[in-house]
């Protein structure tokens, strides 16, 4: 118990009936009163911090955006909360974080551009390709993969006029070896969104809101835990200071350049080639 008589008293007032939330709300006030005692804010700091979360809910949150998901990624607490509930198992691929752009993806078949606008003659074309397996190496046919990614200059679809929805998305099926591939370009590092409360939060205490290159993935089987992750492309600037703080080093690729045409994938002119396998942990598996 604590020796302060007013944190005591506030606390003595968490007597709900959900011993949990009794937890969470008791050490959320007992954090917040040892900031408070160390940090001693005068009257005027603490207001604008209010107000800061007020705008943060009444002006850049929606249907279409939580500014508090984004603040909670930039302050590395998604990324804490997801390594605490995802401790790896044994050769299991590492989660990270879903960030906000992720959107329902069209259905395509295995093999398909995914890149259908302006930035497929603009960007560099790739081939992503990998299997989905399980911790012991055991193929995983018929699997889900969802896969998303900015283009070539750092949006996605949602954010840019030239692009339709869908692009640069797909949900794929593997095949009987576990397998799944698509042609789509190289994308780009490219910054969060910094219109809002967020980005003013990043520019006031000096960090650059830059994210380095990569490709989203979600995967789903029967059996076996979803996955959220991500593979990034090695030898990006920004892999040492994300600003969402999702890197871990096994997720990194180094993409593999061909000169030459290639008929196995469909690749007429030179191309890179990034693959990236998706190692699941079965549901009874800890
Ligand atoms: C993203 O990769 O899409 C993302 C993740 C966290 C914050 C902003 C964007
Ligand atoms: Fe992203």
């Amino acid at each position: 118990m604590s020796s302060d008589p007013l944190l005591r008293q506030v606390l003595s007032g968490v007597d709900g009936s959900d011993e949990r939330l009794n937890e969470i709300v008791s050490s959320l006030i007992t954090h917040l009163h040892a900031f408070v005692s160390e940090v001693r804010p005068t009257e005027r700091e603490w207001l604008a911090g209010l107000d800061f979360l007020t705008e943060t809910g009444q002006r850049w949150c929606g249907p279409h955006r939580n500014e508090f998901i984004l603040l909670s990624d930039m302050l590395g607490l998604t990324t804490a909360v997801d390594d605490v509930n995802h401790v790896g198992a044994a050769g299991m691929t590492p989660s990270s974080v879903q960030g906000p752009f992720h959107s329902p993806a069209p259905v395509r078949e295995l093999g398909d551009w995914i890149a259908t606008g302006p930035e497929r003659e603009r960007g560099t074309p790739a081939v992503v390709h990998g299997r989905v397996l399980g911790t012991d190496g055991t193929p995983v046919p018929g699997a889900l993969v969802d896969v998303w990614q900015a283009d070539d200059t750092g949006l996605y679809d949602s954010q840019d006029e030239q692009q339709d929805l869908g692009n640069l998305r797909a949900l794929l099926t593997t095949g009987h070896d576990g397998g799944y591939w698509f042609r789509t370009i190289r994308p780009s590092s490219y910054p969060v969104p910094v219109d809002g409360t967020a980005g003013r939060l990043l520019k006031a205490i000096g960090r650059h809101p830059m994210r380095p290159a990569h490709v989203h993935v979600q995967v789903s089987a029967p059996g076996y835990r979803p996955l959220t992750t991500h593979v990034f492309l090695a030898g990006d600037p920004y892999l040492g200071s994300d600003a969402a703080y999702a890197v871990k080093p096994e997720l990194v690729r180094e993409p593999v350049r061909r000169e030459a045409p290639d008929e196995r994938w469909g690749m007429e002119t030179p191309f890179e080639e990034l693959e990236f396998d998706l190692r699941l942990v079965r549901e009874e598996e800890r």
